[in-house]
């Protein structure tokens, strides 16, 4: 496979008119990746605990000023780690329209009160499923896993599933956020927001 010849021209509007609050060019460029890309709200997510980092894919479930919401179980490689160290990085990457948005911020759990709603928002099987999986344990066997969801659906047959104690959202407050934007002739756009106090400072940075 000679990825090396591998080439992708690579466009896109002058980002210039982005807004002052990066959540609003975050919701901004949301809004158009949903019309664009498949899984728009899913985006990598980086921990660490010490030197240990680790990255994996998530959903956003909410943008607003305060921040970026995300939802897990609290006992995961990554509920652990941010448990030990309450921040972490992310990137969203929308190859159709040629655009990237990284971030970086500290990141505190959502009140219960906002974890419980989301939580039964959810489709009950979804429920169910997040009530027997222990995120991130080994599993013995997917067959035993499979016959506990089938026993939990039995169980909580006609009834809400509670949110287990585990499982909740996280928001992540932004300290940084980029917005990269493919241009021809690998003259990409970067436009870095850094929080100075209750605002943001912007800089361009090259591609
Ligand atoms: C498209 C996609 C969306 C995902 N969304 C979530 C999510 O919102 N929450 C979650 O806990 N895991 C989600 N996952 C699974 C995670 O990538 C990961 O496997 C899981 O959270 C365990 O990660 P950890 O062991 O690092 O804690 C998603 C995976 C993919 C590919």
């Amino acid at each position: 496979m000679d990825l090396a010849a591998i080439r992708t021209d690579y466009r896109g509007d002058d980002i210039s008119t982005l807004p002052a609050e990066p959540h609003r060019g975050i919701e901004l460029w949301l809004a158009e990746a949903l019309q664009a890309e498949k899984d728009a709200t899913a985006f990598s997510l980086a921990t660490r605990r010490q030197d240990q980092i680790s990255v994996r894919v998530v959903l956003a479930k909410d943008i607003s000023a305060a921040g970026l919401t995300f939802y897990t179980n609290g006992a995961s490689l990554k509920g652990n780690q941010i448990a030990d160290t309450p921040s972490v990085a992310g990137v969203f990457f929308w190859p159709n329209l040629h655009r990237q948005v990284r971030f970086e911020g500290s990141v505190t759990p959502v009140a219960a009160a906002v974890a419980d709603e989301y939580f039964a928002s959810r489709p009950w099987e979804s429920q169910v499923a997040a009530a027997v999986s222990q995120q991130s344990r080994p599993v013995a066997s997917y067959d035993k896993l499979r016959a506990d969801f089938e026993q939990a659906k039995k169980d909580f047959t006609g009834r809400a599933v509670p949110r287990p104690a585990t499982w909740g959202g996280y928001l992540v407050s932004f300290e940084k956020v980029e917005f990269w934007q493919g241009q021809p002739n690998r003259l990409h756009q970067r436009l870095l927001y850094t929080r100075k106090g209750s605002a943001y400072e912007r800089i361009w940075l090259q591609p």
